[in-house]
C-alpha cells in the first residue's frame, strides 16, 4: 500500500447557508502520483483547492495534506513577487533559515528541475506565461514541497506550452515522488494523470483512469 498525500472526508464549505459548495465531498490521493480534478465553471474546484492549502477552513470534515505543499494558481502574475528569477525562487526559502551557499544550491536544483537553469539573473517581465509557471513550480521545488497542488495553471497557455507543462510535472512527479492534484478544464490535459475526479452538486461523482473520465464527460455532455 502507498502512503496517501492527500486526503478529504466529508468536507463541507459553503459562503452562505444558503448555497453550500462543498457538501461532503471525499477524496484520496496516493503519494508519488498525478491526479486531476474536473468540474464545471463554479462547482467549487478551487475552493476544495483552497481548503486542501489551508487558505480557507471547512465548516465540517476532515482535511489532510502532507507538508510543505506547492500551490500553483492560474495566474502566475499574482504569485510571482521579486524582480528577478534567482530571487523569486529564493524568496521562499526566507523562513528557513539557510545559509547563502545552501540557498543558491536549492535554487540551482530547482531551477534544473524545471529546465531553467541558468535563468537566475532573468527578469520576471521578460518571461512567457508558460516560464512564469515553471518558476512559480521551482519555488515549490526549492522548498522541498513533497506536494503541488495546480489551479487551471495552463489556462492563460497557448496549446504548445500548455502541453509542454504538463508533461514537466507529470516528468517532475514520476521523477522525485512527489504528488500533484491539477485542476482543468481541457479534456485532452487528462492524458497525463494517473487518475482523475470529477466534483458535481459539491461531491465527488467520478473517479477513475483518464480514458473512464473523458467518456463520462463526454458521453454527460453529448
Ligand atoms: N469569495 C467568495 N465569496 C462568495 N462566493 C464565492 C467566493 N469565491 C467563490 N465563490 C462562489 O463559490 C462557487 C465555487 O467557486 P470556485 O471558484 O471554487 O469554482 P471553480 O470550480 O473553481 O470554478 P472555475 O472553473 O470557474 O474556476 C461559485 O459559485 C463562486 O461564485
Ligand atoms: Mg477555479
Amino acid at each position: 500500500m502507498k502512503d496517501v498525500a492527500i486526503s478529504v472526508q466529508n468536507l463541507t464549505f459553503g459562503w452562505s447557508a444558503q448555497k453550500p459548495i462543498l457538501k461532503g465531498c471525499s477524496l484520496e490521493i496516493p503519494q508519488g502520483e498525478f491526479w486531476m480534478l474536473l468540474g464545471n465553471n463554479g462547482s467549487g474546484k478551487s475552493t476544495l483547492l483552497k481548503i486542501l492549502s489551508g487558505l480557507l477552513s471547512p465548516q465540517s470534515g476532515e482535511c489532510y495534506v502532507q507538508q510543505p505543499l506547492g500551490f500553483v494558481f492560474q495566474n502566475p502574475d499574482h504569485q510571482l513577487v521579486m524582480p528577478t528569477v534567482g530571487a523569486d525562487v529564493a524568496f521562499g526559502l526566507v523562513s528557513e533559515g539557510l545559509s547563502w551557499p545552501q540557498v543558491r544550491d536549492r535554487v540551482q536544483e530547482a531551477l534544473s528541475a524545471v529546465n531553467l537553469l541558468g535563468w537566475e539573473r532573468r527578469p520576471i517581465y521578460a518571461l512567457s506565461g508558460g516560464q512564469k509557471q515553471r518558476i512559480a513550480i521551482a519555488g515549490a521545488i526549492a522548498r522541498h514541497c513533497p506536494v503541488l497542488l495546480l489551479d487551471e495553471p495552463t489556462a492563460l497557455l497557448d496549446p504548445e506550452t500548455q502541453g509542454e507543462l504538463v508533461e514537466q510535472v507529470r516528468s517532475l512527479v514520476k521523477s522525485r515522488g512527489m504528488t500533484a492534484l491539477w485542476v482543468t478544464h481541457r479534456l485532452d490535459e487528462l492524458d497525463y494523470c494517473d487518475r482523475a475526479f470529477i466534483l458535481e452538486e459539491g461531491n465527488i461523482t467520478k473517479e477513475g483512469p483518464p480514458q473512464e473520465l473523458k467518456n463520462y464527460v463526454i458521453q454527460s455532455t453529448a
